[in-house]
């Protein structure tokens, strides 16, 4: 086999026929009524609902419980009328059963308590138990159950290499010194890290699949911060191995990066079906990099939210155009909704996506 095909098993998905089917479609490259549209962050502090039950409950007392994950991720969905709901969870949930303590603190994002950084740091990380993590898969249920076949319900999980840089930084990071010092001169720890991660990522996609996730987004948020030539001999091995063995449990995968603009095409190479732009480069661009046999997502800037209607449409269009009316196109954002986003603009964006067929036609 070609090692940039895409989804090998991508045959064996039945042909999904309902609303919420549209969404899957365009991860499959299959023709769609109108381009689908969900929003990185779509659930969020820029929405009053969320906020008044962060008002209740920790962000992870949230994640850990199914009932306001479930409800969390129904309520954006719904108020928002997209075709996919993102599962309510967190990119560091994993962390805790690996045996590192995390938090969030306020304003300053997550902090993990005692980073990784020599190689018996790496040895003392526990891969057996990812089962932890059924409480996502629970909100997965109730999901799946609220919504049957409406809308596409989306699991996640973090990359491998961006996972990595959390736990060795311990938190957000600018040159990612101390993750790039293991990677270069712990090459054995680094190897050893990012398989144990891909074990445990392996064991909680299954879970969220099995629970009834129609697609896996993998996250791969700080991969900007590598060169080519680092990104193949460090990280895409790992990346490659997870997206694989998600699509071999029978869906679709979104792989998703920001500043990825030249490490597209190696990126396509994991064989994600789908592969998530950010929004520097035009989408046309963005897609003949990664190659026309994978589909993408993307890519509005989330910050053109806070535009006026006619500089979004006009932005909004310019992406639709850009993608063609070809087959496997996903309206989303280049990154996550920001707080302080107004709600009507987002609710504007799927407005103008779903006529815009109506224009072109
Ligand atoms: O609606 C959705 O998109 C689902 C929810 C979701 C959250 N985190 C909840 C959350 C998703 C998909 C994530 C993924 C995630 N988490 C990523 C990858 C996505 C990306 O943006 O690239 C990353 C890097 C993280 C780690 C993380 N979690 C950071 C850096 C922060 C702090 C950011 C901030 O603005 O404070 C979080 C906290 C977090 N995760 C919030 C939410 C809604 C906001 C904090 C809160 O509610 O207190």
């Amino acid at each position: 086999m070609n090692p940039t095909d895409p989804n090998p098993a991508a045959e064996t998905i039945p042909e999904p026929t309902l609303d919420g089917g549209r969404f899957i479609r365009a991860c499959l490259r299959r023709p769609v009524d109108h381009t689908p549209v969900w929003f990185l962050r779509q659930a969020g502090r820029y929405m009053q609902e969320y906020r008044e039950v962060r008002k209740h409950h920790t962000l992870v007392e949230i994640c850990k419980q199914p009932d306001l994950a479930a409800e969390v991720t129904i309520t954006a969905a719904e108020k928002l009328g997209v075709d996919a709901a993102i599962i309510f969870a967190d990119l560091l949930l994993p962390l805790e059963p690996m045996g590192l303590d995390f938090e969030f603190q306020a304003g300053e994002g997550p902090v993990v308590r005692h980073p990784v950084r020599t190689a018996g740091d790496v040895s003392a990380l526990r891969t057996d138990r990812a089962g932890d993590l059924a409480y996502v898969a629970r909100a997965i249920e109730k999901v799946a159950a609220h919504f049957r076949n409406r809308l596409g319900i989306i699991g996640f999980c973090g990359a491998p290499y961006t996972l990595a840089s959390y736990m060795i930084e311990g938190g957000g990071s600018r040159n990612y010194i101390h993750t790039k010092r293991v990677m270069y001169r712990e090459p054995t720890a680094w190897r050893n890290l990012l398989d144990k991660i891909v074990v445990v990522l392996t064991e909680y996609c299954r879970l969220q699949v099995e629970a009834g996730a129609d697609v896996i987004q993998i996250f791969d948020s700080w991969v900007g911060s590598l060169g080519l030539a680092d990104y193949r001999e460090y990280a895409f091995e790992a990346s490659k191995r997870l997206v694989r063995a998600v699509q071999q449990m029978g869906v679709p995968v979104i792989y998703f990066g920001v500043e990825t603009a030249g490490l597209l095409g190696q990126m396509a190479a994991t064989g994600a079906d789908v592969i998530g732009l950010d929004w520097r480069q035009p989408l046309d661009e963005g897609w003949r990099a990664v190659g026309h046999s994978h589909a993408v997502q993307g890519n509005l800037d989330p910050i053109t939210l806070f535009a006026p209607l006619e500089v979004l449409e006009q932005r909004v269009h310019e992406i639709l155009r850009a993608a063609g009316g070809r087959p496997g196109h996903i309206f989303n954002l280049g990154h996550g909704i920001v707080p302080g986003t107004p709600i009507e603009s987002v609710q504007a964006v799927v407005r103008m996506v779903k006529e815009f067929r109506s224009e072109a036609v």
